[in-house]
């Protein structure tokens, strides 16, 4: 029998009379690669755009002997939305990890996901006792560069490089260094030199994050700070302002001896501890010097945005109130009837180095929920900014229903939002002679389950108004990030 959704009183919820199903096959997989020349467009597509949008995330969740159970572990693909002089192609590519190439050859998980782990003997439990496990190289979160490199990355330290044009896998990409982890964010930072910031972190009886920058043609990361900790957070970003990395611990933690021998999909061993605090760890990235600050238990998935203003440092990041979301986002969840909630408010952690004993206050920029941040990165990335973008929230538990632009000053808000469509993140793409921080387009993907199928929507990034859209005759898998490659 099915579970009805129960408010904090007890009772059925008022949300129960929606069809929340009605986003599910978003969440199905999609195992077709396929190739469309001349999407229809309605409205205009601005000729102005060219190059590509590639996007990565899960699309596959069954393999012929088990099932993947979260949305964070299904095998990657690969799409690609190409202009054209107004128009648009598309197509998409299964990534060739090695998590997915083993899953394919033997029906079944043979690397650890997020929360799927592959099935074992007995014999094989107590050989990965000694033997520590393959980390994950499913590519299925964000789109990066390294230098000339396209890369898909997970959330451990081995992206995979492909070939913008064809999509066609290239192999993993080799770091020069000989440093070894098990956590490597899927979102680095870059600043005005080139230079790659991003952190390693090393599980063990004491655990120990090493936080690097690395110029793409190097291969090298260079090592400029180092914490070690017992009990290392889950985390999905990190924030960067000029002078400072900012790395947000916040109380969703592990014990790494847990991991070793209690033998279950990792994000079983995190634990809530809201007693812990949220601490907002701020290294120079001149001299990896360490200034902790303390706030209040709170949890997130992405930094927006972070700028120094006189001896302070304002962090921005996606805030929810706990770290419950990882579980509303198993599959079976997500394709039942129940409510989803899956977005927080864009916050503002204000970290005064003149005080760093004081405790840090969140405050929040705006009411209007949103997830998948994005910003005008190139322009304003560790400086004072204004807009930021997401996939939002309008009819409540109905996922991610809208695109949102949120003006960080005033916290007034836009939207784009039209019933049975579910958009995923938005890209900002500046017009060729952008002045205002606005002046461009934003484009993103969306789901419109009613015709059964899924578009590039192209929104004027001042107005937010539809501009026009590609239709792809698919059902296409929701995804996580992209980036505009030209
Ligand atoms: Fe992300």
């Amino acid at each position: 029998m099915k579970k009805k959704p129960i408010d904090k009183k007890g009772k059925e919820s008022k949300e129960k009379a929606r069809e929340f199903a009605k986003f599910a096959p978003g969440f199905e997989s999609q195992d077709k690669e396929v190739q469309y020349e001349d999407l229809e467009i309605k409205g205009d597509i601005p000729e102005w755009l060219e190059g590509a949008f590639i996007r990565t995330g899960p699309a596959l969740y069954e393999l012929e002997k088990q099932n993947y159970n979260h949305w964070f572990d299904g095998q990657a693909m690969l799409h690609k939305f190409a202009f054209n002089n107004g128009k648009v192609s598309y197509h998409n590519k299964f990534l060739e990890s090695d998590a997915y190439k083993l899953g394919k050859i033997n029906g079944k998980v043979c690397i650890k996901e997020f929360a799927t782990d592959p099935c074992q003997t007995l014999f094989q439990k107590v050989k990965s006792f000694f033997v520590p496990p393959r980390s994950t190289d499913n590519g299925n979160i964000s789109i990066i560069t390294y230098g000339d490199e396209n890369l898909a990355t997970s959330e451990t330290p081995l992206p995979i490089a492909f070939d913008k044009e064809t999509l066609e896998t290239l192999g993993h990409f080799e770091f020069s260094d000989d440093l070894k982890g098990h956590i490597q964010p899927a979102h680095p930072h870059y600043d005005d030199e080139g230079y790659v910031y991003s952190y390693l972190l090393k599980f063990g009886p004491v655990s120990k994050y090493s936080l690097f920058k690395m110029k793409p043609d190097d291969r090298e990361r260079k090592v400029f700070a180092e914490m070690k900790t017992r009990n290392p957070s889950y985390m999905h970003s990190i924030g960067m302002s000029k002078n400072y990395i900012i790395v947000t611990e916040f109380p969703e933690t592990i014990n790494p001896m847990e991991l070793a021998f209690l033998n279950k999909p990792l994000i079983k061993n995190y634990h809530w501890k809201p007693e812990l605090g949220t601490k907002y760890r701020i290294f120079s990235k001149a001299s990896g010097e360490l200034v902790t600050m303390e706030g209040d238990a709170v949890f997130g998935f992405h930094h927006v945005n972070a700028y120094e203003e006189d001896q302070k440092i304002h962090v921005d990041f996606v805030a929810f109130k706990d770290a419950s979301v990882l579980d509303r986002l198993y599959l079976a969840e997500l394709r039942s009837n129940h409510p989803t909630h899956a977005t927080g408010y864009l916050s503002r952690a204000t970290l005064d180095l003149n005080q760093p004993n004081q405790k840090v206050e969140l405050k929040r920029l705006s009411d209007k929920l949103i997830e998948l941040p994005r910003i005008y990165y190139e322009k304003y990335n560790s400086k004072p900014y204004r807009y930021v973008y997401g996939a939002g929230n309008t009819v409540s538990g109905n996922f991610l229903d809208d695109i949102t632009k949120i003006d960080v000053e005033t916290g007034d808000s836009k939207k784009w939002y039209h019933e049975h469509c579910y958009p995923g993140e938005p890209i900002f793409i500046p017009s060729p002679d952008n002045e205002a921080e606005d002046d461009g387009v934003v484009v993103s993907v969306v789901l419109d389950t009613d015709a059964k199928n899924t578009f590039l929507l192209v929104l004027d990034a001042a107005s937010m108004e539809e501009l026009g859209r590609a239709i792809v005759p698919e059902v296409l898998p929701f995804g996580y990030h992209g980036s505009y490659l030209n």
